[in-house]
């Protein structure tokens, strides 16, 4: 445990060592180093402003999951009659969606708080840090001194210039979580994984939603394919979107927000989400004093999440790539095992998959087409859609979407693109295929379990090596 001492006297260990690591951020990457270099035998402090668990655990991955959890069953209640079941959606408690929520995140909160508390190599330290020099953090006037430091820092909602967050009318993801009743209407700014999360939620409980989204279509980061279904499918859900022209200016109105578009056009809701995007917690922290080289706020590292700078290391969303929390663990797992002498292979950014949660989900895994095309030339990659419309179990569920598979002619699978109910779970298997480069060929000798979403993958790939089964020409 820390000692109590007073301002600006080193804080060390019982036995006055300095520690092998101070961590600065306990989400996903900083809390996940600290588990790992526990486990390693190596002393951490663990430094965090707000609670244990980060961005993901209290105001991202987590609860907007259970979010879109309650939606689901909001949208089965309303549809149970197609099903022979005869119910009815008479109203959304927020109030209990929230409670549900955040019950949630408590349990997690208080396994994850039990987990680095309990653990004798890890000091858990509350606090805002800043870091003093190149092995140093402080905070509040006391000094934790590390032979390595790993900034993990984490990331916040961004907005545009000009565009002012108030928390009622024009809110970010940490407001929409928190609100306490479902708006009538929702203005959605920005058509990416936040922006068709929420809009998904949201729709579902019943309000009016329109994202608009200044790139020429919706998850725009996806293969085309997947964007173009996504699109289908919330025309179907009568989720209202425009694309291809950045947003302008907001205005208040009597009861809400007024969005003008590119050309003029206007929309009015009672909210306006900002989705466009979460920028790198870095002002302010005393990285740049220490010589950390920052570009447009992200830390630059080597591939080895190395600063440059002395034993500094850095993880999660403050590095350029995925802001994902799965990134941010392995992140964190490998300095890590980087620092204690491990010598671990580097991360491949492009082996960690996607999933976007909303109604459709899209599960994705290496190249889109496109990049694939643009890699390796066109005439070299070959590509097939499995229609889940020859899906038994997805048949049964009623959703509608496609499994893509992208390869490389005579070469391993690129890609993996998925969307449908519940394509979330496949990604397990498009990780695996993609992460040991196999052959559509290999993957076809895999007999994949019936009636199972999983099939279409299956399906998909005996289709891909020339002997499709449920395949109409
Ligand atoms: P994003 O980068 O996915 O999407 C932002 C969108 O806003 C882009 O499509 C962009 O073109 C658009 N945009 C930017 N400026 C605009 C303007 N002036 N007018 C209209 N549109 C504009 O960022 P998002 O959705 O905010 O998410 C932030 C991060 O959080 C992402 O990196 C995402 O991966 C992560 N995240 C991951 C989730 C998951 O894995 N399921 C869930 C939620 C967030």
């Amino acid at each position: 445990m820390a000692t109590d001492v007073t301002t600006g006297v080193n804080v060390s260990q019982p036995n006055g060592e300095t520690f092998d690591i101070v961590i600065l951020g306990a989400g996903s990457g900083g809390y996940a180093a600290a588990l790992r270099a526990a486990e390693l035998d190596l002393s951490v402090a663990l430094i965090d402003k707000a609670e244990l668990g980060g961005t993901c655990l209290h105001r991202g991955c987590i609860p907007t999951k259970a979010l879109l959890h309650a939606a689901e069953i909001a949208e089965q209640t309303r549809e149970s009659e197609q099903f022979g079941i005869k119910a009815e959606l008479v109203g959304i408690d927020m109030a209990g969606v929230n409670a549900y929520k955040d019950g949630v995140v408590s349990r997690l909160f208080k396994g994850l708080t039990g987990l680095l508390t309990h653990n004798k190599n890890i000091t858990v330290v509350a606090g805002e840090g800043k870091l003093v020099s190149k092995d140093t953090v402080e905070v509040a006037g006391k000094r934790y001194t590390g032979r390595n430091v790993i900034l993990a820092s984490g990331s916040y909602s961004r907005s545009l210039p000009g565009l002012e967050v108030d928390g009622k009318r024009v809110i970010t993801s940490e407001h929409a979580l928190r609100l306490d009743r479902v708006p009538s209407s929702a203005i959605v700014l920005g058509g990416g994984v936040i922006g068709v999360e929420f809009a998904s939620v949201w729709k579902s409980f019943g309000a009016e939603v329109t994202i608009l989204e200044a790139l020429p279509r919706l998850v725009a980061a996806e293969d085309e394919d997947i964007s173009k279904q996504l699109e289908r499918n919330f025309r179907k859900r009568k989720i209202n979107f425009k694309v291809g022209k950045p947003f302008e200016k907001v205005e208040h109105t009597e009861n809400g927000v007024r969005a003008t578009i590119q050309g003029g056009e206007t929309v009015e809701a009672e909210v306006l989400l900002v989705a466009v995007g979460r920028g790198p917690t870095t002002q302010g922290l005393g990285y740049e004093e220490q010589g950390i080289t920052l570009d447009r706020g992200f830390v630059i590292t080597n591939e080895r999440l190395h600063t440059g700078v002395g034993n500094i290391y850095a993880v999660g969303d403050i590095v350029p790539g995925l802001q994902l929390a799965h990134r941010g663990f392995a992140q964190g797992i490998f300095v890590a095992e980087e620092i204690a002498g491990k010598r671990p292979a580097a991360i491949d950014e492009a082996g960690i998959p996607r999933v976007t949660y909303c109604d459709p989900e899209i599960a994705s895994m290496g190249l889109t087409e496109a990049k694939a095309k643009e890699k390796y030339g066109a005439d070299k990659i070959s590509t097939f859609n499995y229609n889940l419309g020859g899906n038994g179990k997805s048949q049964i569920l009623k959703t509608q979407g496609f499994v893509k598979l992208v390869r490389l002619d005579d070469g391993p699978v690129l890609g993996v693109h998925m969307i449908g109910a519940r394509m979330s779970e496949q990604v397990g298997e498009a990780q695996l295929i993609y992460n040991w480069e196999a052959f559509p060929e290999e993957v076809a000798q895999l007999v994949h379990a019936h009636p199972t979403q999983n099939e279409a993958m299956g399906e998909a790939f005996l289709a891909l090596a020339g002997k499709p089964l449920h395949v109409h020409a």
